[in-house]
């Protein structure tokens, strides 16, 4: 099932109202050995964030999950997240959304500002400081150890929903512009440049200088909880196949997976 979505990029869209995890059923979809479909829903009833948290995605969002099997070294799949928070941050944009990337694929608005009005201790994303989250991005894949099988890129974006209704420290679209987006539209420039950036072996090479352009990360201070302990710096780079580069006071270190905050200078 399907509806019309106007899009120019090589996924057939399953359209649902409600449905419990888009990333599920598109697991469901590999399952069945399907690829290059989009599952795209209003609402979902049982949606999941990283980290097994929950994510709340009522009606009025743009929940979605892009199902591919790239032809690509299981290394680089971190590239696909990474993508995929530069297509939502320019979806954003296009909408008028001054939007930027947490690393690894935290969209947020509002960064520096909201640093500069410490009274408004409202004004922080969910791990404490700087900006509000706009989106986030849940993969999964399966595959061999040297070539990927198949990838879900989960891709949550706050879309025309109250921002009272959603955790503390979260915005949205709409709640940013002062008006509601067009949802569609907003679905098809996104799938289409997550198409573009990860079109290739060689689109893919483009995928960390276009996440450099668009991060509120980098030349910051931050504190990463990794699996083993907690690495504090200066972010000073992002790296293949997307590792933080964070200068400690012990020398630097190359940070692959972790919870991210930002620091205040
Ligand atoms: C995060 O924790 O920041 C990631 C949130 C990812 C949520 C999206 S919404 C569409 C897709 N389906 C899910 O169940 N999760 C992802």
């Amino acid at each position: 099932p399907g509806i019309a979505f106007g899009l120019d990029a090589p996924y057939s869209v399953e359209y649902r109202g409600r449905i419990g995890s888009t990333n599920e059923r598109a697991r469901e979809l590999a399952g069945d050995g399907k690829s290059d479909v989009a599952v795209v829903a209003d609402e979902q009833t049982g949606s999941r964030g990283r980290l097994d948290r929950e994510w709340v995605a009522p009606s009025g969002g743009v929940w979605l999950s892009v199902l591919t099997r790239p032809d690509v070294p299981t290394a680089r799949a971190p590239l696909f997240t990474l993508a995929a928070a530069v297509a939502t941050t320019d979806a954003a944009r296009h909408a008028g959304v001054d939007a930027r990337i947490k690393w690894p694929n935290d969209v947020l608005v509002g960064d520096e500002a909201d640093e500069a009005d410490e009274s408004d201790a409202d004004n922080a994303d969910p791990t404490g400081r700087g900006g509000r989250k706009l989106a986030g991005i849940l993969t999964e894949m399966e595959g061999e150890a040297d070539r990927v099988g198949w990838l879900v890129v989960g891709v949550g974006v706050n879309a025309n929903i109250d921002p009272e209704t959603l955790p503390a420290g979260a915005t949205s679209l709409s709640a940013q512009r002062g008006a509601p987006v067009d949802r569609r539209r907003f679905a098809a420039t996104l799938l289409e440049r997550y198409a573009e950036l990860t079109a290739s072996s060689g689109a893919l090479d483009g995928v960390l200088p276009a996440w450099r352009d668009r991060a509120s990360t980098l030349g910051r201070r931050v504190r990463v909880d990794t699996a083993d302990g907690v690495v504090e710096g200066t972010a000073v780079d992002v790296a293949e196949p997307g590792a933080l580069v964070v200068d400690t006071d012990e020398g630097r270190r190359r940070v692959h997976a972790g919870d991210c905050e930002h620091l205040r200078d």
